[in-house]
């Protein structure tokens, strides 16, 4: 080995990284070692609240020991097979996952990420409508894969395809009118977030979600409810849909489903799920035993633990006490909360992270976001209210 090799070996894998990656991700200024509960332990020393959870994955936080053991068990027993055997865990996190779903959805398509699950979803309402046209709800995010990203806000700047695989249209967020109008006989397909994540937790209102629902229906459109990021049991109950009552035709799953393993899921009614037969769907990794281990771990988890009424309650405490230093409204909903500041989201960010409480920003730059481990505790929360409430007031 070279000196500068080895030189390359022990230095910062910041360094390292830029390297030899391609250069797409902005990534911030501490290099992890190790992480336990809601604490990232640096190899500096630092140790840092994790209000921001892996971009929403670390719904269990770090190293719990029911999801650990499962996948320690699974990988002794059989690390890998793939979907044409059928597998006693598979079943099992199928079963779970339907028995926390939203009323009338009762079979399983499992996959590997959000933008997967978006794929499939919308090519299933194509499929099942044999209409060409799709339409999406502005500031709305779905993925970066050729269907998800056609339907996502604002991304021609990264699009890249040379061609959309359909037709799209945007319904202005929060428009009941708008939708009543846009809806019909001609659209395959409506997706929306219940609460849009990436746009900086804008919680969609009841009564526009109904309307997408009834108008759907009368006009014999797949309603599907992205739950990549709102799902699992981050917005208080297991799905956001099930808040507002609502009951989409199919629903998308990723990011905390497993807990970090990553994995995905496109769930739907068997009148849905009988028009697909074999061939029409397909993914080498979906529902490998390790993501079903962890999707059924995580949801004994969650029910164990009361994780639903925790994050009710620690809502309930961010909103009564975090309106302080820079935030001047808290939007979303459960632990995904868009925390509205006075200045950049971006400066309260690194401020607080010199606090060593990381958060997350969003497309909203006044908008801070929360998607803290559903096992949060009180005191972590006022150890953000905290250091909120020291922050000096903006320098103009
Ligand atoms: C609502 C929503 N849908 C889909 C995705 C895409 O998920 P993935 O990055 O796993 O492909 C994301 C990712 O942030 C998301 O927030």
């Amino acid at each position: 080995m070279s000196a500068t090799q080895q030189n390359d070996t022990v230095a910062d894998p910041r360094v390292r990284e830029a390297k030899v990656t391609i250069p797409v991700y902005g990534q911030l200024p501490f290099v992890p070692e190790r992480a336990s509960g809601c604490h990232i332990f640096t190899k500096d020393g630092r140790r840092i609240l994790d209000l921001y959870g892996a971009h929403a994955v670390a719904a269990l936080g770090y190293g719990h020991p029911r999801l650990i053991h499962a996948l320690n068990e699974q990988s002794n027993r059989l690390l890998f097979q793939s979907n044409a055997v059928a597998l006693e865990v598979r079943a099992e996190a199928a079963e779970k996952l339907i028995g926390i779903a939203p009323q009338g959805i009762d079979r399983v398509f499992f996959v590997n990420s959000g933008a997967e699950a978006n794929e499939n979803a919308l090519r299933m309402a194509c499929m099942a409508t044999g209409r060409k046209k799709v339409l999406s709800i502005t500031q709305g995010f779905h993925g970066r894969t050729a269907a998800a990203a056609t339907v996502t806000w604002n991304s021609e700047k990264w699009y890249g395809f040379p061609s959309h695989p359909f037709a799209v249209e945007f319904i202005p967020r929060d428009d009941p009118a708008a939708a009543t109008e846009m809806i019909s006989n001609e659209i395959a397909a409506v997706i929306f977030e219940p609460v849009q994540g990436v746009a900086g937790a804008y919680d969609l209102s009841s009564e526009f979600l109904e309307t997408l629902r009834t108008a759907t229906r009368r006009h014999g459109v797949i309603l599907i409810a992205d739950e990549v990021q709102s799902g699992m049991g981050r917005c208080g109950q297991f799905f956001a849909v099930q808040v507002h009552h609502i009951e989409p035709d199919i629903l998308t799953s990723a990011k905390a489903l497993g807990g970090g393993i990553p994995c995905g899921a496109v769930l739907c009614s068997h009148h849905m799920a009988s028009q697909f037969g074999p061939g029409d769907l397909g993914s080498t990794f979906g529902g490998g035993p390790l993501a079903c281990v962890a999707i059924t771990a995580t949801i004994d988890t969650i029910k164990a633990e009361n994780l639903l009424q925790n994050v009710r309650q620690r809502e309930a405490q961010i909103r009564e006490h975090s309106v302080v230093g820079p935030v001047v409204k808290i939007q979303g909903m459960g632990l995904l909360l868009g925390l509205v500041c006075d200045r950049p989201a971006i400066e309260v960010r690194d401020a607080l992270l010199e606090h060593d409480v990381l958060t997350g920003t969003s497309n909203d730059p006044a908008v801070l976001r929360i998607l803290a481990p559903l096992v949060i505790e009180a005191a972590q929360i006022d150890h953000l209210t905290h250091a909120l409430r020291t922050l000096a007031p903006p320098t103009n």
